[in-house]
C-alpha cells in the first residue's frame, strides 16, 4: 500500500509517501524561523506559508521517492485535527483536490494518532543496523502512547492500533510550551525546548528549589505546568535583581537544569502512577512529539519505564519526533487495513480538536 500523506496541523509544511510502513520520503518545510520573531505561532503567517510551500512539497515527495500519484500512488491521507484551524485547512483542501483529480480513495487521520505511531515508521535502507532497531519494533498490547510536544502533552492507552483511550492530558500548558516560556524567560530564543536542553547540560539541576507540579497528587492523573512557569518567572526575576537584570551563563546553565528536572520528573511520576495503579499489564510506551528529541527525557522515561518492565519506543529518527507527513501516512496505513476510507470526499472538513480514536462522520 503506497500512500501520499499532507500535514498542515500547526507550522510545518509536510508531505511524504511511504509503501505500508517503510518511509519512502518525508519532506518537512519549517516556518519555525518565520514565527519566531513573533514568539510564537501566527495561524495567518502559517496558513499563508502552507499555501505558497503545498504544492513544492507533494511534488518532491513524489518525487524523491519516485512514484507516480497517477500509476503508483494507492491512497491519500491527511491530518484532519487537531491543528490550527486556518493551517490545518490548507492540507486538506489539497488532499481532496488531488484525490478528486486522481481518482484516489482518502484516509483522514487524527494528528496525535501520528505521533502515536510515529515509532513504527520504518526506513528504507537496507542498513544492518536499522533492522536490529526495527525488529524491535513489534508492538505489544496494550501499549502507552505518549505525546510530548508544543501543543499537547497526552497520555493514551492504546488497546490496540485503532482503538484508544485518553488517560491523562495538561490541565494548562503543555511541556514543550512550557520548556518554550522557560526558554524565553532566560533570553534564549523561540522556539527553546533544544537550547534550554543544551544550556542544561552544563548545569545542576538541583539549584533552584522549584516545586514540582501535582506532587502527592499525581493519582488525579493530570498534568500541568503553569504553577511550575509561575514559580520559575519568580526565580528568575528575583536572580536578574541581583545581577542588575542579567543573568549569568552559570545561573542560565542551572537554572534551565532545575526547570527541565522539575518538568520531567513531574511527567514521570504521573505516569508512573498510572501505571501502577492500571488494572491490565502495560507491555510497550511509544513516544512521540517534538520533545521526545530531549536527551534527558529519553533517559528519564526509559529509567521509569524500566521499572515496570516497560520497553521504551522513540521513532528511529529526530525528524520523526516533531510534526511530519510520514507519521501520518503510518497511521493512514493501519486505518486502510481497516478498511477506514472516506466515503464522501466532499464532507472532509477541519476538526480544530479532534480527539484521538474518533470514528469521522464522513467514514461511515
Ligand atoms: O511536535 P512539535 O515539533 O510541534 C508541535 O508542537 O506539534 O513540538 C515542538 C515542541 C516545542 O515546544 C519545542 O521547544 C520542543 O518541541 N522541542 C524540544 C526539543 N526539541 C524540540 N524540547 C526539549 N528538548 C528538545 N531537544
Ligand atoms: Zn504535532
Amino acid at each position: 500500500m503506497k500512500i501520499l500523506a499532507i500535514d498542515t496541523a500547526c507550522d510545518e509544511t509536510s508531505a511524504a509517501v511511504t509503501e505500508n510502513t517503510t518511509i519512502l520520503s518525508n519532506i518537512i518545510w519549517s516556518q519555525a524561523s518565520l514565527h519566531a520573531k513573533w514568539g510564537g505561532i501566527l495561524p495567518s503567517l502559517a496558513q499563508r506559508e502552507h499555501l505558497k510551500r503545498i504544492d513544492w512539497v507533494v511534488k518532491k515527495a513524489l518525487d524523491t521517492s519516485h512514484q507516480s500519484l497517477t500509476s503508483d500512488i494507492d491512497a491519500i491521507a491527511v491530518t484532519v485535527g487537531p491543528c490550527l484551524a486556518i493551517a490545518g485547512e490548507v492540507g486538506i483542501a489539497k488532499a481532496k483536490e488531488l484525490a478528486k483529480k486522481y481518482d484516489k480513495p482518502l484516509v483522514a487521520v487524527n494528528h496525535i494518532e501520528g505521533h502515536v505511531l510515529s515509532p513504527l515508521a520504518q526506513p528504507r535502507t537496507e542498513n544492518p543496523k536499522f533492522e536490529i532497531r526495527n525488529s524491535k519494533l513489534t508492538i505489544r498490547f496494550p501499549a502507552l502512547g505518549l505525546v510530548i510536544s508544543g501543543g499537547h502533552t497526552d497520555l493514551i492507552l492504546i488497546k490496540e492500533i485503532g482503538q484508544y483511550k485518553l488517560l491523562a492530558q495538561t490541565r494548562d500548558d503543555a511541556l514543550g510550551e512550557a520548556l518554550d516560556k522557560a526558554a524565553r524567560m532566560l533570553g534564549l530564543g523561540y522556539p527553546g525546548g533544544a537550547i534550554l536542553e543544551k544550556m542544561a547540560q552544563h548545569g545542576n539541576p538541583n539549584s533552584y528549589p522549584l516545586p514540582i507540579p501535582m506532587s502527592g497528587r499525581e493519582k488525579e492523573g493530570y498534568f500541568s505546568y503553569s504553577g511550575l512557569k509561575t514559580a520559575m518567572w519568580k526565580i528568575v526575576e528575583a536572580e536578574k535583581k541581583k545581577g542588575k537584570e542579567l543573568l549569568t551563563k552559570k545561573q542560565i546553565e542551572n537554572l534551565a537544569a532545575s526547570f527541565q528536572n522539575t518538568a520531567f520528573e513531574h511527567l514521570t511520576r504521573v505516569i508512573s502512577s498510572i501505571i501502577h495503579n492500571s488494572s491490565f499489564v502495560i507491555h510497550d510506551l511509544l513516544v512521540g512529539g517534538g520533545v521526545s528529541n530531549n536527551i534527558e527525557i529519553r533517559k528519564r522515561l526509559r529509567k521509569m519505564a524500566k521499572q515496570f518492565g516497560i520497553k521504551v519506543c522513540l521513532p528511529y529518527t529526530k525528524k520523526l519526533c516533531s510534526d511530519n507527513a510520514a507519521m501520518i501516512d503510518v497511521a493512514a496505513y493501519f486505518k486502510s487495513k481497516e478498511g477506514k476510507f472516506v466515503k464522501n470526499i466532499a464532507k472532509v472538513e477541519r476538526l480544530p480538536r479532534s480527539k484521538i480514536g474518533e470514528t469521522f462522520p464522513w467514514e461511515i
